[in-house]
């Protein structure tokens, strides 16, 4: 049987058992039937398909590890935690020690409270934010991801007015936007949300100005309400601290998940003393939010981003693969656009059409070479990367470039544009 007929066998499969096969953005019904569907092995920088063909990945579990895959260390500290305890009646000593830990790394903790993902974080923070001073309103630049809790998802099959009713919207990195939104609503200020930069799917990345992150921050304060930062995504990509934290900028809660926990399911919610009364006023809990071994893994990974060049690695291998494929792209006549920072990068055609056909169609060259490139959502880089992966996916790049000279795009519909709200 040949590779897409198995593929298709596995769909079958699945879509018998599972609605739609599988389902959230990492969905391959959004890309093309050149990617992968089902995974059977990962591995450092590696993914292996239930067919056995090799990726390098750049999507890296959608940035939930810094260190790669099975990273030695965390795997040692996360399996001699499961000699002990892992999920139990409560909390374990861990707990302690992680949330000590991450209120050394960053600057604007005094605390920390534990779940799983960074949508239970980022509606966490909500409900301190009102619990701060009683007040309902949650200020949320518009089309910005903070998961996919009805409040926040970016689809509406499902979701009511009233789920969003003390939502309001603003334009990110527009000062004046964001000023009118807090007069709609002055005196009922719960929260600012924030994302250290603009990353949203389908769209060019970028960082705001500083002085809109100092006008969040003092719109905040004016109001009595808290600034949230969303470091879901960048946490510890970008910075060792709080990503704002570097331009002098702090916020009173700050939501992490995806690469705390070093590829085990942990997110947090970190608090400065302001908001400390309000987090131990608030009832919030989950049966597996206490759960040991992704803490043990959370506190190793912290060791590794103290005393390891992590970031500075990632960072070159990242420049390199950007100046790599933008020397390829020019060669080959094409404008595309990577932008935001080189190790959460964003690859966009210009002028590409709005089912993003000629970036479908590029990524469809680069996958079947081996490399998984992702045509429309950010990429992260771990520091598992090495010279020798970024060598061999220019050759992909390199390849793939040839290919979309010669090929007609016609692609099928991209479903996730009939229901995203832009
Ligand atoms: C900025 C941001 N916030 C929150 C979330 C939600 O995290 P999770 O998917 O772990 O619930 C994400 C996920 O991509 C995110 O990027």
């Amino acid at each position: 049987m040949d590779r897409l007929a198995k593929k298709n066998e596995w769909f079958a499969r699945a879509e018998k058992v599972i609605p739609g096969g599988m389902y959230g953005h990492q969905s391959v019904k959004y890309l093309t039937e050149d990617f992968p569907l089902y995974f059977a092995k990962a591995k450092g920088t590696y993914l292996w398909d239930v067919d056995g063909s090799q990726y390098i990945d750049y999507v890296c579990g959608y940035g939930t590890n810094l260190f790669g895959y099975g990273n030695e260390q965390i795997e040692r500290a996360a399996a001699l935690q499961l000699q002990n305890i892992d999920t139990a009646t409560g909390p374990s000593a861990v707990m302690v020690e992680l949330a000590e830990a991450l209120t050394r790394q960053v600057s604007h903790a005094d605390w920390a409270m534990f779940c799983k993902n960074g949508s239970d974080a980022t509606s966490m923070a909500m409900v301190i934010s009102r619990a701060y001073r009683g007040k309902r309103k949650v200020l949320v630049a518009r089309g910005t991801y903070h998961g996919a809790s009805p409040w926040n998802v970016p689809y509406t099959t499902g979701i009511t007015k009233e789920d969003r009713a003390h939502v309001v919207y603003f334009e990110y990195n527009d000062i004046e936007s964001l000023d009118a939104a807090v007069k709609s609503v002055d005196g009922d200020v719960a929260a600012i949300y924030a994302t250290p930069l603009r990353h949203e799917v389908l769209f060019d990345q970028f960082f705001p100005s500083v002085e809109y992150a100092h006008a969040c921050r003092r719109l905040a304060d004016e109001q009595e309400a808290l600034l949230v930062v969303d470091e879901v995504r960048t946490g510890l990509r970008l910075s060792r601290d709080c990503s704002w934290s570097d331009w002098g900028v702090h916020p009173d809660l700050s939501c992490w998940g995806k690469a705390i926990g070093g590829g085990y399911a942990i997110a947090a919610v970190l608090g400065s003393d302001k908001a400390r009364e309000a987090a131990t006023n608030i009832f919030v809990t989950g049966s597996y939010w206490l759960s040991a071994v992704p803490m043990a893994a959370a506190i190793e990974t912290l060791r590794l981003v103290r005393e390891t060049d992590y970031l500075e690695h990632t960072k070159r291998l990242a420049d390199k693969l950007r100046a790599g494929i933008a020397e390829q792209a020019e060669r080959h006549g094409f404008e595309l656009k990577q932008t935001g920072p080189s190790v959460m990068p964003q690859m966009l055609f210009a002028g590409d059409d709005e089912l993003v056909s000629r970036g479908r169609a590029w990524a469809s060259e680069v996958v079947k070479s081996g490399a998984y490139l992702h045509p429309w959502h950010n990429m992260f880089f771990t520091a598992s990367h090495t010279d020798e992966d970024i060598a061999r996916t220019l050759e992909a790049t390199e390849a793939a470039f040839g290919a979309l000279k010669q090929k007609s795009v016609a692609l099928n519909r991209l479903d996730i544009l009939d229901t995203v709200q832009r």
